[in-house]
C-alpha cells in the first residue's frame, strides 16, 4: 500500500514549530466517533489536521506540541492499552505504541489530560488551536486554562494569546510533497479504474446504484477504506441536480449518467466526474454539449502553471461554455455582454474547481491580500467545468432540456504546468464510446 512515510509526518512537525512564535503550545484533537444509530458507529475517519501532523489513527486523542521544551516537543495523549476493551474493538497503539510507531517523545493516557495538560500550557505565552470548529473542545481548553488561573495566587502563570492554528497550518497543507503527489496518484489511479468499470457495466435497464457498486468495489479492491464524498451517480434529468445522491433512478437508454466519485487513500482525496450515455452512443446535442465542456477543459487546464492565478482557470472555462452556447443558439447575444452580465450562470453556476488534498474541497486560502492566489508548484486543484440544462427551461428548445454535463481531472501544479493525475478515464466522445463498444461486444 501507498503511504505518507513516518519521516514526513516528523518533517510536518517540524515545520510547523519553526514557525511558531517563541513560547508557545499547539494543542489539537483527533476526530471524535460518530454514531450512526443507537450502538452503530459511522466508520471512523481521522480529523484532517489531527491526520497530517500524527498519521495517527485513533480517537480519543490529543495532539500537543512543545517548540523547545527539553523533555520532548512531541506529546500525545492517547487511549491507554486495555485487553477487555481491545477484544472488542481492536487493538490500540497505547503510550508505548505513540512514541515507539508514531513518533511521540512523550506520550500520556487520555483520562490524566485534565490533570496533566494545565501544568504543560503553564508559562508558555501562546496557545494555538483550531479555535472554533470544535466547540466541545474549545471548552475544555478553557477549562485547562481555568486552571491555570485558579492557581495565580500561587505563582501561575496563564497564557495571555490564543492564536488560530489554521493560518499556518492550511498553508502547509496547500502545497504537496512529493509523498503527498505519490498517495493522490494512487487514490485518482483506483478512482479512474472504477469509472472505467462503471462504464464498462452500464446497460439500460439498471439502477444508479448499480453503477454505484461498480466504484465501491474498485475503491475497496484498491485498499481505500471509503470514498472521499458521498458518490454522485445521477442519470437523465438527475445529472442537472449538482449534489445528486439519491442514486435510485434506473438508467435507461438515450439519457446520459453523470458520475462524480473518487476514494480517498491514506486519508487523501480523489474527485473524477465523467458523463457518458446509457446506451453507449451520444445524441448529437448531448455530445455538442459534451465536447463543448471538454473544450472548456482544455482551455482551463493551459492556464494552470506557476505564476498564474487561481481565477484564470475559472474565467478560460467561462469564455469557452459562453461562446459555444451562443454558437449553439442556447444564448443570444455578444460574449462579452453575457460573461459581464454572468448570464452563462443559468447553465454554469459552480465555479471551475477548489483545492484538493486530504479534504475533497481542500484547505487553503483563495484569495490573498485581496486578490486570486498566485499558483505554485505542489498546488494541488480540480478542474471540472460543467453545463446543465434545466429540464424546466422555457427559453431554451426542449431537444436540449435535462442534460447535464460535468468533466472533472484532478490536477497538481508543476514547473511548466501542470500534471494530470486522473488521466486513467477515457475522456473524448469517441474513446468513451470505443470503451462501451468494446464492453458489450466482450459480454455478448
Ligand atoms: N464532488 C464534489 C465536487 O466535485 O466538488
Ligand atoms: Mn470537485
Ligand atoms: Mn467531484
Amino acid at each position: 500500500m501507498i503511504h505518507i512515510p513516518k519521516s514526513e509526518y516528523s518533517r510536518r512537525r517540524k515545520a510547523l514549530m519553526a514557525q511558531m512564535e517563541p513560547n508557545s503550545i499547539a494543542i489539537l484533537p483527533a476526530a471524535a466517533v460518530a454514531i450512526r444509530n443507537r450502538d452503530v458507529e459511522h466508520v471512523y475517519r481521522q480529523d484532517s489536521d489531527f491526520q497530517y501532523l500524527s498519521g495517527f489513527p485513533e480517537p480519543q486523542a490529543v495532539l500537543v506540541l512543545m517548540p523547545g521544551r527539553v523533555h520532548g516537543e512531541y506529546i500525545l495523549f492517547c487511549r491507554e492499552r486495555n485487553a477487555e476493551r481491545e477484544l472488542w474493538d481492536g487493538l490500540r497503539a497505547g503510550q508505548e505504541g505513540a512514541i515507539r510507531d508514531f513518533g511521540a517523545d512523550d506520550a500520556f493516557p487520555i483520562t490524566d489530560i485534565d490533570d496533566i495538560l494545565p501544568g504543560l500550557i503553564e508559562g508558555r505565552d501562546r496557545v494555538y488551536s483550531a479555535m472554533g470548529s470544535n466547540p466541545e473542545f474549545d471548552r475544555h481548553l478553557m477549562e485547562w486554562i481555568n486552571v491555570i488561573r485558579s492557581k495565580a495566587n500561587l505563582g501561575a502563570q496563564p497564557p495571555n494569546e490564543f492564536v488560530a492554528l489554521d493560518h499556518l497550518l492550511h498553508d502547509m497543507r496547500l502545497y504537496k510533497s512529493a509523498a503527498e503527489v505519490k498517495v493522490m496518484r494512487e487514490a485518482a489511479r483506483i478512482s479512474a479504474q472504477a469509472h472505467v468499470r462503471a462504464m464498462q457495466a452500464c446497460r439500460a435497464g439498471l439502477h444508479e446504484f448499480s453503477l454505484e457498486a461498480e466504484l465501491d468495489y474498485e475503491f475497496r479492491k484498491g485498499g481505500a477504506k471509503m470514498p472521499a464524498y458521498g458518490s454522485i451517480v445521477a442519470a437523465g434529468r438527475n445529472s442537472c441536480i449538482l449534489h445528486y445522491q439519491q442514486n435510485d433512478a434506473v438508467l435507461k437508454d438515450g439519457d446520459l449518467v453523470l458520475i462524480d466519485a473518487g476514494c480517498e487513500i491514506d486519508c487523501y482525496a480523489s474527485d473524477i466526474t465523467r458523463t457518458f450515455p446509457v446506451s453507449g452512443k451520444y445524441s448529437a446535442e448531448q455530445k455538442a454539449i459534451y465536447e463543448l465542456v471538454l473544450a472548456s477543459q482544455e482551455a482551463a487546464f493551459a492556464e494552470i502553471a506557476p505564476n498564474k492565478h487561481w481565477n484564470q482557470a475559472h474565467e478560460a472555462t467561462v469564455r469557452v461554455i459562453t461562446a459555444g452556447l451562443v454558437k449553439l443558439g442556447l444564448l443570444q447575444g455578444d460574449v462579452d455582454e453575457l460573461i459581464a452580465g454572468e448570464a452563462y450562470k443559468a447553465f454554469y453556476m459552480h465555479r471551475a474547481g477548489h483545492w484538493l488534498g486530504m479534504d475533497v474541497h481542500d484547505v487553503g486560502e483563495y484569495k490573498v491580500g485581496g486578490e486570486w492566489r498566485v499558483l505554485e508548484v505542489g498546488m494541488a486543484l480540480t478542474v471540472e467545468p460543467g453545463i446543465y440544462i434545466a429540464p424546466d427551461n422555457q427559453s431554451v428548445a426542449k431537444k436540449w432540456r435535462g442534460i447535464g454535463v460535468r468533466i472533472e481531472d484532478d490536477v497538481v501544479v508543476t514547473k511548466t504546468g501542470c500534471e494530470v493525475l486522473t488521466g486513467g478515464v477515457p475522456k473524448t466522445v469517441t474513446e468513451i464510446e470505443a470503451l462501451m463498444a468494446q464492453a458489450r461486444t466482450q459480454a455478448a
